[in-house]
């Protein structure tokens, strides 16, 4: 735990970001090519990493929103397809559980950091205290899908007790950066994330579920009032 002076004002949950976004800079080293998610926690990640001149090789990066941010920083950034191996991959959550379990996709970047992160030995998550649960449910869980297959997935994910509903961006269905579309799910709980994520992967028209079980985090750094806490996960 790095530590705080206890009589400093309460960190709002922007300062958290940055806290944490500087803290996974340990992760890093000079030379290595490194993947980087998506969202506002790892927007702060990306402008510690270029603050922090650490000369990396560059970066494969998870949506075309951190591409363009890493770009703008003139931090290289390669196709996946160029680089076969990263060395660690850096990224947010919307929910994590002591497992290390996630939900993801707030975004809307869910497949594009699934697959980034299979590229990676190791996976850092970054998160602000708020993120923490016991069990994964709470924020409504995203889900890439095939547009075809949408009323046919609302009623099976309503069949689990959900309610899925088409995320919409000014008045029409948000387009991924992959052309297809987002289902947010409200009201599940998911107490067996590896099971779930087995099984909803396999429905027709899914193209990525935002539960991150079988690629969980190895480590988490969260942010708290007292400081960034660092909780390693037990490998399987
Ligand atoms: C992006 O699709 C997500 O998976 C993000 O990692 C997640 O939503 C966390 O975002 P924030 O850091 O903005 O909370």
């Amino acid at each position: 735990m790095m530590n705080r002076d206890p009589s400093a004002p309460a960190m709002t949950q922007e300062e958290l970001k940055v806290l944490v976004g500087r803290a996974a800079l340990a992760y890093v080293e000079p030379g290595q090519i490194i993947g980087v998610g998506t969202g506002s926690t790892v927007n702060c990640f990306i402008d510690a990493l270029a603050q922090a001149q650490l000369s990396i090789a560059g970066t494969v990066s998870s949506s075309e929103a951190s591409t363009q941010r890493l770009r703008a920083h003139g931090i290289p950034v390669f196709d996946a397809n160029e680089v076969a191996e990263l060395a660690v991959y850096i990224d947010g959550a919307d929910e994590i559980d002591p497992r290390g379990h996630m939900i993801k996709g707030g975004g809307a970047a869910l497949t594009r950091e699934k697959i980034v992160a299979a590229q990676a030995r190791r996976f850092v998550c970054i998160a602000d205290q708020s993120k923490w649960v016991q069990t994964l449910g709470r924020f409504p869980l995203p889900v890439e899908v095939i547009p075809m297959a949408t009323q046919r997935l609302i009623r099976q994910f309503a069949a689990l007790g959900g309610e899925a509903r088409v995320r919409l961006r000014d008045g029409v269905p948000l387009v991924t950066d992959n052309g297809q579309h987002i289902l947010d799910v409200h009201g599940l709980r998911i107490p067996d994330p590896v099971a779930f994520e087995s099984m909803v992967n396999n429905w027709p028209g899914v193209v990525t579920v935002g539960v991150f079980a079988h690629q969980r985090a190895h480590v988490c750094l969260l942010g708290t009032p007292e400081g960034v806490r660092t909780i390693a996960f037990e490998t399987p």
